[in-house]
Order: structure tokens, then sequence, then C-alpha cells
């Protein structure tokens, strides 16, 4: 067994040396703090390994993205999201009658309890999507309270909670635009379904187009999983708490939410919206993306993980030709994106950082050539990354290294001082 050394203080300390199927290392400290009296410091957990996990490998430095150890081109090239979400969850590709009694699940789940129509109608209608998503897929274990330890049931829920958070969000988007409710239809395959409840209309019968399906399952493939990210490492410290999985998963829609995070997609279509009619020039945009001092940034560029290229965006970038191109429209976006990629990969400056184009930086033109709305592309993101979460969660519970997350700290605030009564303050 390898061992790493840790002089404090003048004495040597020892910890074991612990090694993943890919050759990752880490030092196990465990016991550091109850050994030493000390605990490491590492905000945003840059250098720290909160869990074993056989879901998914990322090579940051080789940009290599695989799930279950299946590369994620492969996933995108040849899988469904259906098939993608079987094997993150269970470890293995369905055998043809595990597919077909997945999607035979996945369709019977499909509706809502028509009680939970009521929660949308009361929303403001310019709520965002994901602040409604979050609250009605907790609202869920009201509703379907028989969470019981037995492994059929807990498939099933899994399989309602993939089923159901696409009809949520199909439903929070018509009738934030007011019109009627379009309800799943049996014998559409999981992503038609879900485009015909987003654009299905009684003048224009909505059309299904292989290539958009297409498209979409990539999306959501892409987007199933990502190791410990911040939504993920959500998942599993509100999971560590043993909460029920609704709350969890909630818990992971809102980290998702954030700008920097799965937010970023909507921000790049706003960045790229906002170069557009401001007429800002590329060299201008670099210019402010490098001043510390100016808020902007290339939203969609970074990544702490990937130090290269991130291989779903180089997916996403073709989705974009491929999506665009069928539905013959020019999107004047993707011309400045390609621009703004071309000039950002030359700069000194991301090139040092290692900023490089993440997957939301092509997934808003994807998206808008779909024809969906800004404010539902974090939704949009969400979607795909059930599976993953619920895979971690389910990683995580089973887990018998796990405990509760409780991280420590160090306290920089007063030291001890007495209470001091209103008369004695300082005045103002
Ligand atoms: C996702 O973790 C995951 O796996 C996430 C995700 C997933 O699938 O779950 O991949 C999805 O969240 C992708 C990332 C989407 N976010 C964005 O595109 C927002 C823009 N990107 C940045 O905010 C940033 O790059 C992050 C948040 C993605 C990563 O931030 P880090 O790792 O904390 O890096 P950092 O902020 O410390 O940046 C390092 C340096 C800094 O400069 P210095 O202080 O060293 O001088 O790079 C600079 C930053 O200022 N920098 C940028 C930049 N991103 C980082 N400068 C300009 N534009 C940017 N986009």
């Amino acid at each position: 067994m390898e061992e790493a050394k840790l002089i404090i203080d003048g004495k040597e300390w020892i910890f074991p040396v612990i090694e993943g199927s890919e050759g990752e290392k880490a030092i196990d400290i465990r016991t550091l703090r109850q050994q030493t009296g000390y605990i490491t410091f590492d905000p945003g957990f840059g250098s720290t390994g909160s869990c074993r996990s056989a879901i998914t490998y990322m090579d940051g430095e080789k940009g290599i993205l695989r799930y279950r150890g299946i590369p994620i081109e492969q996933l995108a090239e040849k899988s469904t999201f259906v098939e993608t979400a079987f094997l993150l969850i269970t470890g293995e590709l369905p055998t043809r009658d595990e597919l077909t009694r997945t999607s035979v699940h996945l369709n019977d789940f499909s509706l809502l309890h028509e009680n939970m129509k009521a929660f949308y109608q009361n929303y403001p209608s310019k709520a965002h999507p994901m602040g409604i998503l979050s609250a009605m897929v907790n609202a869920m274990r009201s509703f379907y309270p028989e969470l019981i330890d037995l492994e059929e049931e807990m498939n099933k829920t899994y399989l309602r909670l993939i089923s159901k958070i696409r009809t949520m969000a199909a439903m929070a988007y018509r009738i934030s635009l007011g019109e009627r409710v379009v309800y799943p239809k049996p014998g559409l395959c999981y992503c038609s379904n879900f485009l015909n409840m987003m654009f299905d209309s009684i003048v224009v019968p909505y059309q299904i187009d292989p290539d958009l399906v297409k498209a979409l399952n990539v999306f959501w493939i892409l987007h199933a999983d990502h190791e410990q990210n911040c939504s993920t490492t959500a998942v599993r410290v509100v999971g560590s708490g043993k909460v029920n999985i609704y709350a969890t998963l909630s818990a992971g829609i809102s980290a998702l939410w954030g700008p920097l995070h799965g937010g970023a997609n909507q921000a790049v279509v706003k960045m790229l919206q906002r170069i557009h009619k401001d007429g800002m020039t590329i060299d201008d945009c670099i210019k402010r993306a490098k001043d510390k001092d100016d808020d902007f940034r290339l939203m969609g560029f970074g990544h702490r993980v990937y130090k290269t290229y991130d291989p779903r965006a180089r997916i996403m970038k073709k989705m974009a030709d491929i999506v665009l191109s069928k539905i013959q429209k020019d999107d004047p976006l993707l011309d400045i994106a390609r621009k703004l990629e071309e000039v950002a990969l030359k700069d000194p400056y991301f090139v040092e950082k290692n900023l490089y184009p993440n997957v939301d930086f092509y997934s808003g033109i994807v998206l808008r050539a779909m024809g969906i709305p800004t404010n539902m592309f974090t939704v949009m993101f969400a979607i795909g990354r059930l599976p993953g979460w619920i895979a971690q969660w389910k990683e995580d519970v089973s887990d018998p290294e796990m405990k509760i997350s409780r991280p420590r700290q160090i306290y920089t605030g007063y030291q001890v001082r007495d209470y001091v009564p209103m008369s004695e303050r300082r005045q103002g």
C-alpha cells in the first residue's frame, strides 16, 4: 500500500494512498484531525475527493468523459437518452426486454397528478421555470408518498421522476404562455413526447422531426452526468441526511440554476444577444472578459475540471450546425460564438488559464434552433442531469463508507467576549 508522509511540528505522520481504476490517487486523510488536530483547507473542494464513485470518469487534461466506462462520443452517436439513463442508474446497458419495459414504464408514468396543475396555475406567470421545477419535484413526495425500500419500488420511483420531470417542464412552459396543456401521448418516445407537449397546437399539429429528436437525445445524453459537479455534490450532501429522494433532487435543481453552473447556457445566449444588440466587437468582448474590474465574463468558457476542450462542447458545436441547417435558419449568435471561440483560443489570457468552451457555449444555440425559449434552457439541462443525480444519490446512500456530510472550518471571528447590555452599547 502506497503511503503519504506529513511532517507537522517536526513529527512525522503517515497516511494511506488510495488509487482508482484509472490511476487517480488520493491521500486518505479521514484520521488527520483525530491524529494531528489539524484539518485540511480547500474552499470549492478543487483538490478534495468527496467519495469513491463508479459512475462517470473524467480526465480534464485529456478531455475524456465516460459513463460507466463508455466514451461520451459513442453514446452520443449510438445511444438514446433513455438507454443512457438506464446505463447510469444500473451500471449496464439494458437488454432489449429491459429497454422495452423501461419505455413502457416511462409512458405509464408520464401523466401528472391533476391536483399538481393547481400549483402551476397559481404561480406568477413570470416565475422562472427552474423555481417551479424545484418546487414541483419536491411536491412529488406529497403526491407519491409510497417510498418503500424495496428495490422494485425505488426503480419505479426513478422512472416516475425521469418521466414526469419532462411533463412538468412542458406544462410550465405552456401555462406560462397561457396556452392549453398538451398531455403526453402514449406511443411517442421520450424525446418526441417532450417536443410534442411543448409545441403541439390545435391550429398546427406538431410534426415530429427525427433530426430534432436525435438532437434532443444527444443534448440530454451530453448532460446526463458529470461526476461531482456543484449540483451533484448538493444532491449527495442533502441526500446524506437521509431525506427522501424528491427533496434531494429538488436541491440539485436549485444548485444547477446558478449562472456559473447550469444557468450558464441561458447566460451564454444573453451574452451573445447583448454583443449582437450593442454591436460589441469581438475584441471588445475579449478585452472586457479579461478585465478584472469589469463584470463581463465569457460565459460558456472555462471549467473547474476540463483544462482542454470540453468533449461535450465539440459534439454540441456539430449539433448546432446540423440543427441550424435542418431548419434552414442562420443564427447571427452562432456566427458571433464561432468568432469569439476562434479569437479566445488564440488569446494568451485564455490559453494560459486553460479556458476553453464548455458544454454550455453551444448548447443554447442548439436549443434556440429547436424553438426552446431561453428561460427553459436550464430546465433542459436539469431534465438531462436527472438520471445522473439519481445514480449518484443511489450510490451514495448505499455506500457503507458514506456518512452525513459535515465539513469543518477555520474560524476567523471574534475570540470570546461578554454580552453588552443596551445601555452600554455604542450609540447610532
Ligand atoms: C457547468 O463542474 C461541472 O462539471 C459543471 C458542468 C456540469 O456538467 O455539471 O460542466 C456544467 O457548470 C459548466 C460551466 C458553466 N459556467 C460557465 O460557463 C460560467 C463561466 N465560467 C466561469 O465562471 C468559470 O470558468 C467556472 C465557474 C466554470 C470555473 O471556475 P473556477 O474553476 O473556480 O475557476 P476560476 O473562477 O478560479 O477561474 C480561474 C481564472 C480566474 O482568473 P485569475 O483569478 O486566475 O486571474 O480564470 C478566469 C478567472 O477570472 N476565468 C475567466 C472565465 N472563467 C475563469 N475569465 C473570463 N471568462 C471566463 N469565463
